[in-house]
């Protein structure tokens, strides 16, 4: 069994779906939890869950907002051993109705949003010299779909830097890695169902069966999934696995 005691871990987006679900099995995996996004009441609520997790509002796209929080975190609970860059938004339009404005605000959520969590923390875990820096990409960074072409260029740049900061840090007991959900269940898949149901009429079922059938087990992914394969790479005996993009899909990619 991974255990993580001792271990001070950052989740972005930790308030809700698959960074909540990463925060409360982490916390009972024997880690210090500090959760960040936007809203204060997301975080307090998971914060409630486990006394191990402690919830400090930040925004992703803004370096300064993610330096003050590490300071905060590392003051109430030490240094930062692992990042999860969760935080996340996947928001659809067809390109040719897509504005520059759209287009940047994708790649600040999705892909500086994921450079300034990593930034903000690395630089503690050169310091000890042991750290995982892991991201929630998507099998949007493995192939395309129609109508979220920001998205999924965002999520191709995830796993670029993947790959990138892997080999720098090989050396230096640090491992960099994505993991690639299909779709699951959570607040960001409800909108996408409702986003299906506005713009096609179809009915609530036919929508989620729409989307299942992308899937080849017929089913959304939990996000328990994707959160067992993250304590998995946080685990010691890890330590070799780093620039890879891990698809957990039920093999759609
Ligand atoms: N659900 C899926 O089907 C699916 C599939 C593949 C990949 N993913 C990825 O999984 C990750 C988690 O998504 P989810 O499905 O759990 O959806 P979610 O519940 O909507 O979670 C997204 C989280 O990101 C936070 N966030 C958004 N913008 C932020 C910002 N600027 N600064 C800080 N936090 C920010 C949100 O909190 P605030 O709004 O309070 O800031 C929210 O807690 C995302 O990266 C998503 O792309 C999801």
């Amino acid at each position: 069994m991974t255990d993580l005691t001792g271990k001070h871990i950052l989740i972005t987006g930790g308030g809700t779906g698959v960074g909540r679900e990463i925060a409360l099995q982490l916390a009972a995996a024997g880690a210090a939890v500090t959760v960040t996004g936007r809203r204060q009441a997301p975080l307090d609520e998971v914060s409630a869950q486990h006394s191990a997790i402690q919830a400090i509002s930040a925004d992703v796209t803004d370096p300064a907002s993610m330096a003050d929080l590490v300071r905060e975190a590392a003051k109430r609970q030490g240094p930062i051993d692992i990042t999860i860059a969760n935080a996340g938004a996947a928001d659809s339009k067809p390109f040719n109705r897509m504005t520059t404005e759209d287009w940047t605000q994708a790649l600040m959520i999705n892909l500086t949003g994921v450079f300034n969590s990593f930034q903000a923390t690395l630089p503690a875990m050169e310091r000890s010299g042991w750290g995982r820096l892991i991201s929630i990409a998507s099998t949007a960074g493995l192939k395309g779909y129609a109508y979220v072409s920001a998205y999924c260029a965002a999520k191709h740049g995830v796993i670029g830097l993947t790959k990138s900061l892997a080999l720098e840090l090989a050396t230096k007991g640090i491992t960099v890695n994505a993991v690639c959900p299909g779709f699951t269940e959570t607040p960001m898949l409800e909108k996408s169902i409702e986003n299906i149901m506005k713009k096609t009429g179809m009915d609530q079922a036919a929508a989620i069966k729409a989307l299942q059938a992308t899937n080849p087990m017929g089913r959304f992914i939990q996000p328990e999934e994707i959160a067992r394969t993250v304590l998995w790479l946080c685990d010691d005996n890890s330590g070799s696995i780093t620039g890879q993009a891990i698809s957990v899909s039920g093999g759609e990619v």
